[in-house]
């Protein structure tokens, strides 16, 4: 299946098994390239790299998001100046979000910006981080702070990677998932949420929903946000958890305590609650460890809020999440 992504500079987003073999058309045109690679997904695969007719090095990333960091960014940026790399010259990221975020982040900055082509290995970076050119590490102060749109110029996403992905990691995407099954609706959204599409369908249908919201608003100054439904709460639970709640499966929590307040409040019918409320249960997602006020209290400090006002996406129906303007201190019974 091929996607296309209608940015300013468009590209495709290829799905299909053996995607990756499609790596040494797309470098043809660059001299040098650098693999960066997750080190869990080297130690995986590195009998099985993508071999490329280009000149090519590989960088080998530690694991986590405690790497996804300034001192790792600029290891990957020396080494390129060490191996001069100019702008004729590729990245490509072979891992999860993690790697992707980085990659992208040292393509849009080195020498003021080169190509680079992402080919995501974790189900999380299959439907989501990979497309749609937010790039970024983070700070101590917090995630995502320093970051750059630098869309890639090519996506190939392969499902086969997924067999070597532990079930937590899955279950981790699985939360973006649910989440978009729900922005999306319709049958495929239905499909999804009872389980009924094959992977490769299911990763498709989610990247088809991004690249068309994508389409309509690549800076994220408008509708883009509309995919933070879950992430509100979802940010909270990450930081009053010290990010051992991961972050798809606290998406997963904030969509169902905004799920069950629709319900409760008659915002949400109960056939689509139910379905959504089914999806989660199979997926195990735990019980939040927190209260509506101490999640409403930590939401606050969320960069969703712009002066008194905080927006929520909330939603209506399948198909139907919007972005609701509540006054910051009224979250707690908007919620309740
Ligand atoms: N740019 C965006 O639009 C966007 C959107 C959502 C999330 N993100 C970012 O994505 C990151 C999370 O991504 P993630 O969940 O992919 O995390 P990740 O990159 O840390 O990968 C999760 C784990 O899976 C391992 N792994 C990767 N591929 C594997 C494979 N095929 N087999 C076995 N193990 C494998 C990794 O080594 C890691 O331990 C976060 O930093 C988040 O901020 C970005």
């Amino acid at each position: 299946m091929e996607i296309a992504v209608q940015t300013a500079n468009p590209y495709t987003v290829y799905v299909e098994r053996g995607a990756a073999k499609r790596l040494d058309e797309l470098c043809l045109g660059y001299h040098k390239v650098c693999l960066v690679v997750d080190q869990n997904v080297y130690d995986l695969y590195s009998e099985e790299l993508p071999s490329l007719t280009s000149e090519t090095y590989t960088f080998v990333l530690p694991s986590g998001e405690s790497n996804k960091n300034l001192t790792q960014y600029a290891r990957l940026l020396s080494y390129l100046a060490a191996n001069r790399f100019d702008r004729k010259d590729a990245l490509v990221a072979l891992g999860g979000g993690v790697t992707g975020d980085l990659t992208g982040f040292a393509a849009a900055t080195y020498m003021r910006g080169i190509d680079w082509i992402g080919v995501p290995t974790t189900l999380l970076s299959m439907v989501d981080s990979s497309v749609g050119g937010k790039t970024a590490v983070d700070l101590a102060e917090g995630k995502n702070l320093v970051g750059a749109f630098w869309q890639p110029k090519a996506v190939l996403i392969d499902p086969d990677y997924l067999v070597s992905l532990p079930e937590a990691e899955r279950k981790n995407g699985m939360g973006e998932v649910i989440k978009y099954a729900c922005l999306m609706g319709g049958d495929a959204g239905k499909a999804i949420l009872a389980g009924e599409l094959p992977t490769d369908r299911l990763i498709a249908a989610c990247v088809q929903y991004k690249a068309d919201v994508v389409k309509q608003d690549e800076l994220d100054k408008g509708v883009r946000a509309t995919l933070n439904l879950g992430h509100t709460l979802g940010h909270a639970i990450e930081q009053l958890s010290a990010y051992s709640v991961p972050h798809g499966t606290a998406v997963a929590m904030g969509l169902g305590i905004v799920a069950r307040s629709a319900y409760d409040k008659g915002r949400l019918n109960k056939r689509d609650f139910e379905a959504i409320e089914i999806a989660l249960e199979e997926l195990c997602v735990p019980q939040v460890p927190y209260t509506i006020p101490q999640l409403c209290r930590q939401a606050l400090h969320d960069k969703k809020v712009e002066g008194s006002t905080l927006h929520l996406i909330d939603i209506f129906g399948l198909g139907d999440c919007r972005i609701v303007d509540i006054p910051a201190d009224r979250l707690e019974d908007y919620l309740c």
